[in-house]
Parts: structure tokens; C-alpha cells; sequence
């Protein structure tokens, strides 16, 4: 049966391969909830094409974690907007590859920070920057630049409906909370970041109902997105579903 599946992604790519007119690029958009496994997909997606990834979530992880570095956000995650406005156009934020851990990193500053944001403090305060509108216009400004000659796959939540409502191909990803977290876990587990399971699963219902209720670009689905949910899909069905609707635009 597996045999039979690798046969079948096999010929996908190489279809894809054959007829995919490579000097027609398009944006791919994909929107979904915290660790429904968007940036797995949408880097191998990437790879596939030879298209530029971005992952927007990491900008909004680095402004937090400048936030929290700068004492702008407290305890109780109140956050001190005037200072952050005031500093927010010193913060260069962008991504290199690291051809040796094969992946691209984020930088703040010129520092790599690619572990830092990913830890429990950062993912706690995230949705409270997020939240805010003068952070929200200064990324979309620079996503939308790094997507001006397309070719490009960028994962969030407001991909398909503020940064690149014309989008060619939008996707929206979901799974249950539960999956989610489990993903999570194994994921920090695996950087030997100790947290509980418990306290990944309050985070992420927390982060979804942050997202999808605050005022500025709720988490939503576009109109013309397709929706995924993987809560009963490995990695590789996945991709398969996706490169299909890829080669379809595409060709
Ligand atoms: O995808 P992630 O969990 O790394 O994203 C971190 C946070 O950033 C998440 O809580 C929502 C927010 N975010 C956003 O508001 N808009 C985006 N385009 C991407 C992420």
C-alpha cells in the first residue's frame, strides 16, 4: 500500500515537473490555526516549486520577544504601546538559510533568534502584539514587499484575506486543539524545551481564541481558500492533496 502511495506522489512530481510553465509564479497562501502544521507544509511546498518561504508568524515572534527584551510588555501582558511605536522602525527583521540544520532562520537585528521565539515566554505574549494594529501595518508592509515577484509561499493568519487577498491559491489549515498541542509538545520536546502538555494545550486555546476574536485581522477564512483539516492526515497525504491543487492552478 505505501509502495503504492510513493508510486502515486512520484508521478505527481514528476507531472509537475513536466508541465508546470516555471516562468508562471504564483503566491500560495496559507492560513490556519497555531500548529495545524501550515509551515511544515508550506516549506516542503516551497521546496517543491523553488519558491521562497515565509513564515509571518516568526516576524510577529520576533517583534514579541524585542518587546519582552525591552521590558515594552509586563507580567500581565499589558503592553507599553508608545515605546514600542516609537523603536518599532529599529527592528529589521529577516530570514537566512542555515544550509547545515537545512532551514531558514529568523533574524532580529542581525542575531539569530530562531530557538528564542519559538519558547513558551514568546508564544505567551505573541497574540498580544499581534493585536496590535501599528505592529500589524509595519509586517504586512514588509511581507507584502518580499511577495512583489510572487513565487512565494507565505504561512499566517491573515494571509489570504489582508496581505495578498489575490492571492492565486489560498489554503486554510485546521485540526482539533488536541492534535495541535500534540504536535507542539513533540516538537519543543524535541529541542529539549521543558513544558508540560497541559500547558501547550491552554496556550493554543488561548492563541485560537485570541486570534479569531481580536479586532485586527481576525484569524478567518478567505472566501476562495480551500480548507485542509489534518487532524487525520500525515504529512505525506497532505502534500499530495496540496501539490494536486498546485499543479491544477498552476498548468
Ligand atoms: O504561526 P505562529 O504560531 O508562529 O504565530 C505566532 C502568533 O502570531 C500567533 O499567535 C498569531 C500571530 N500571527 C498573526 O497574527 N498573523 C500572522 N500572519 C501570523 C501570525
Amino acid at each position: 500500500m505505501s509502495n503504492l502511495k510513493f508510486g502515486f506522489n512520484f508521478d505527481i512530481l514528476n507531472l509537475l515537473i513536466r508541465m508546470t510553465d516555471i516562468t508562471k509564479k504564483i503566491i500560495i497562501a496559507i492560513d490556519g490555526y497555531s500548529s495545524s502544521g501550515k509551515s511544515t507544509i508550506a516549506k516542503e511546498i516551497a521546496k517543491i516549486l523553488n519558491y521562497k518561504y515565509i513564515d509571518s508568524g516568526a516576524m510577529y515572534r520576533a517583534v514579541t520577544l524585542f518587546a519582552i527584551r525591552n521590558n515594552f510588555i509586563n507580567k500581565k501582558h499589558i503592553v507599553d504601546e508608545d515605546s514600542l511605536k516609537k523603536v518599532l522602525d529599529k527592528i529589521k527583521i529577516n530570514f537566512r538559510y542555515n544550509s547545515n540544520k537545512k532551514q531558514q532562520e529568523t533574524y532580529l537585528n542581525s542575531e539569530n533568534v530562531e530557538d528564542e521565539i519559538r519558547e513558551m515566554e514568546v508564544s505567551n505574549n505573541v497574540s498580544f502584539i499581534s493585536r496590535l494594529a501599528f505592529v500589524r501595518k509595519e509586517l504586512v508592509l514588509l511581507q507584502q514587499k518580499l511577495g512583489l515577484e510572487k513565487g512565494i509561499v507565505m504561512d499566517g493568519r491573515d494571509i489570504g484575506t489582508v496581505v495578498f487577498p489575490n492571492a492565486e491559491l489560498k489554503i486554510f489549515m485546521t485540526a482539533n486543539p488536541e492534535v495541535r498541542a500534540q504536535r507542539r509538545y513533540l516538537e519543543l520536546k524535541e529541542k529539549n524545551i521543558d513544558v508540560s502538555f497541559d500547558e501547550i494545550l491552554e496556550n493554543v486555546k488561548k492563541r485560537d481564541y485570541i486570534d479569531e476574536t481580536r479586532d485586527e485581522s481576525p484569524l478567518k477564512r478567505a472566501v476562495d481558500a480551500v480548507e485542509l483539516d489534518n487532524s487525520n492526515m500525515n504529512r505525506q497525504e497532505q502534500l499530495d492533496w496540496i501539490v494536486d491543487l498546485v499543479n491544477k492552478k498552476i498548468n
